[in-house]
This record gives C-alpha cells, structure tokens and sequence, in this order.
C-alpha cells in the first residue's frame, strides 16, 4: 500500500479513535453523573446535549471513522490476512483490539444511539408539557436510564480493552 495512504489511514484512525474514547469518557465519567445529579434541570441539559448538540451523532461519526480506517490497516499490517502476522503476538493482540472496538461499535450504535435518542425526544415532550413526567414517561424513562447504565459499563470497560490493546500490540513478541 502506498506510505501516503497508510499514514493518512493512520491519522484518521488514531484522531477518530481518541475522540471517540475522549467523548467516551468525558460522558461516562463527567456528564452522565452530572445529569443524574441534577434532578428535572438534567433532563432539559440532556434534550439540549443530544437533540441540539447532537452527541449521538458525534460519537457515530467518531466511531466509524476508526473502524473504516482500521480495516485497510489491519488488512495492509497483516500483509493481506497472513496466518503467520494474525498468529503472531502483534497479530492476536492487534486482532483482539479490532475485534473488540468492532463490538463496541456496534453496542453504541445498535444499543446506545436509540435509546439516547429516545431519551431526549422524551425530555422534549415532558418540557413542552411544560409540568412534571406523567407516570408512563417516567417509568419508560427509568427504565431507559436502567437499560443505559448496563449498556455504558460495557461499552466503556470494552473500550478501555481496546485501547489498551491497540496501544500495545506491536510489542507483544513474548
Ligand atoms: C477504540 C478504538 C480504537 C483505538 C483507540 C485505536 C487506536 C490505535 C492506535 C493508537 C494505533 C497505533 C498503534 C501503533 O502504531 O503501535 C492503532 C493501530 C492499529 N489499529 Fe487501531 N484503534 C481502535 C480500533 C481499531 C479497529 C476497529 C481496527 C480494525 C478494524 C483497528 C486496527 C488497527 C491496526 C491494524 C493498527 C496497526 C496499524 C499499523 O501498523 O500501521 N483499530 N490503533
């Protein structure tokens, strides 16, 4: 593969991956809390964070980039699917990296992306209501918080393996 190409490859996955996992952590460690912290105020922040701001929609973008980018890489590093470069410590280590991202991908995607989307069309429709929840959006609203908390754990304890794995792979010649 052309060293032009490889190289802007590169750039696009490791830019694309560090603001995925920056915006990964920045919601899991910082924002998410703060909303739970905040009571109805929170609710408001979060219609403005996703519907306005569009978070979901970042962290999409953000997320393909690093996999569109990685599979050329992965296919030029293994000189083309080489048994002898994925059977190599570089190779499984770099393999349970992609692997790993390519679910965690998925989860944000399939899993998290809706249901926050669906929360912020929520807390639109409870602040055009203008009063409290009605009981059904609040436990539809419970529920989705449930759902989401189970979700993100994984998704970020995932992430973390993926990196790790990423940030090492080429060392593993034990
Ligand atoms: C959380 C998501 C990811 C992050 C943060 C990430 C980060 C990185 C970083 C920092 C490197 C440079 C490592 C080095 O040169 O030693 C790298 C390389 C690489 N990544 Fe990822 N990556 C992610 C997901 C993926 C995925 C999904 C794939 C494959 C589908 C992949 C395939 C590769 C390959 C093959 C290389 C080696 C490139 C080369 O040798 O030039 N990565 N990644």
């Amino acid at each position: 593969m052309n060293i032009y190409l490889v190289m802007l490859l590169r750039i696009v996955h490791i830019l694309a991956g560090s603001l995925w996992v920056g915006g990964a952590v920045a919601y899991f460690g910082f924002v998410g809390p703060s909303v739970k912290a905040s009571g109805p105020a929170g609710g408001h922040f979060m219609q403005n964070f996703i519907e306005r701001r569009k978070y979901p929609i970042y962290m999409t973008i953000a997320s393909a980039l690093t996999v569109l980018a990685g599979v050329p890489l992965y296919l030029f590093a293994s000189g083309g699917l080489q048994l002898s470069w994925i059977t190599s410590g570089p190779g499984v280590v770099f393999s349970i990296g992609s692997v790993v991202a390519i679910v965690v991908f998925f989860l944000g995607t399939l899993m998290i992306a809706p249901r926050a989307q669906r929360m912020g069309a929520l807390g639109k429709e409870i602040g055009m209501a203008g009063g409290p929840p009605s009981p059904a959006q609040a436990a539809e609203l419970q529920q989705l918080d449930r759902e989401m908390a189970r979700i993100e754990l994984a998704d970020f304890v995932l992430l973390m393996i993926a990196t790790l794995t990423m940030a090492t792979a080429r060392y593993w010649f034990i």
